[in-house]
């Protein structure tokens, strides 16, 4: 049977011994004491959840990161698709490619790997330069950083996610330098940005697997990217000759303190502009894509949709993305601007809220 994907599945389709990548799995207890199987199943162009309600125990004999395939029906619930799924079998995954089962970077990843020697052969300190060449002439070191993801959830998890990410901090962190050092004479050592935000998070290729779906490696659980990035930069600064111990230390520094803040796993906050550049880049970024992401765009779909669900780690609801719209904005939602630009202009000197303002989210002008 031809592979359907799951961007083109509709309601009512029937599906029979189609290859899925399970993301998730769980078999909890119904309320009438009876196990079901919940799944999140995954291929390039999507993830979609499935239920098995009936002979659990039977085809209960796959775990996550396995390849399975799946009979069933899809169905719709609270307006999402889902996969009833009648039954499983788990498959041999060896030959199968990846990519074809789990999202990837929409950059070519070729294009890359150029930007990322270009922005390599664009340093100038001769030590620094050699260090991430080295590092990148590692067969493996090159080949693992080219299709990590950068995360399990969060943001850029996808194959190549980390690639794509690393060059968007480096690229931001150019953009700053120039902003910075060239047009406002702040001095900022340029050799220490860039290759501090290459390297930023080198530590995932160890901190993260992504043969089988996404998921931490123990080493990962135990000692994190942050910690195994620093250690990898030491390792190979120590096979190079004469490597000066301050660009060590100062790289270290950049790598050790990208997170920001300890309990996002820094042991050290950003203690000189060169980090502190790092570390604001990498947080734009990352969150950035994490509202790329998670805020519905105003389609035909979500028309009368005007807040994204709350976004837990970015601790706030936000606005559907309407730049290309704003007619579509719902009434209550113009009434709050207007009331924002009367406030602008001191035409309202108190705005008093009714009680069905004050349930929707704080505005965010
Ligand atoms: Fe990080
Ligand atoms: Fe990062």
């Amino acid at each position: 049977m031809k592979k359907l994907w799951i961007n083109e599945l509709k309601e009512n389709d029937l599906l029979a011994d189609q290859i899925f990548l399970v993301v998730e799995k769980a078999t909890p207890m119904a309320k009438n004491n009876k196990q079901y199987m919940t799944l999140k199943l995954s291929d390039k162009t999507g993830v979609i959840e499935g239920r098995m309600w009936d002979n659990v125990e039977k085809y209960n004999n796959f775990d996550q990161g396995d390849f399975i395939k799946v009979t069933g029906i899809v169905n719709s619930y609270r307006d999402n698709l889902q996969i009833v799924v009648k039954h499983t079998e788990k498959i041999d995954g060896t030959d199968i490619d990846l990519r074809q089962f789990v999202q990837s970077s929409e950059f070519d990843l070729d294009e890359m790997v150029e930007t990322l020697f270009d922005f390599i052969n664009s340093l100038e300190g001769k030590y620094i330069k050699k260090l991430l060449n080295k590092l990148f002439s590692n067969a493996y070191i090159l080949e693992s950083y080219k299709m990590s993801p950068a995360g399990v959830k969060l943001h850029h998890a996808f194959l190549s996610g980390l690639l794509e990410h690393s060059l968007s901090v480096t690229s931001l962190c150019n953009k700053m330098v120039t902003h910075y050092r060239d047009e406002l004479d702040i001095p900022i050592n340029r050799d220490l940005v860039i290759a501090g935000a290459l390297l930023h998070d080198i530590g995932k290729i160890y901190e993260l697997d992504y043969e089988k779906g996404f998921k931490y490696t123990t080493e990962g659980q135990l000692i994190g990217h942050v910690v195994i990035g620093y250690q990898l930069m030491n390792d190979m600064a120590n096979l190079i000759e004469g490597f000066p111990y301050k660009v060590k230390m100062h790289l270290g520094h950049i790598i050790l303190a990208h997170q920001g803040r300890l309990e996002f796993g820094s042991p050290k906050t950003a203690m000189s502009m060169e980090a502190f550049i790092v570390h604001s880049a990498d947080e734009l970024d990352s969150k950035i894509n994490m509202l790329k992401n998670n805020i519905p765009y105003l389609d035909d779909k979500n028309k009368d949709k005007v807040w994204s669900p709350f976004l837990k780690n970015l601790d706030s609801n936000y606005a559907v993305n309407s730049s290309d719209d704003i007619s579509k904005l719902k009434d209550n939602d113009i009434i709050q601007r207007r009331r924002y630009l009367e406030l602008e202009n001191g035409k309202i000197k108190q705005s008093k809220l009714t009680e069905k303002d004050k349930k929707q989210p704080k505005s965010l002008f």
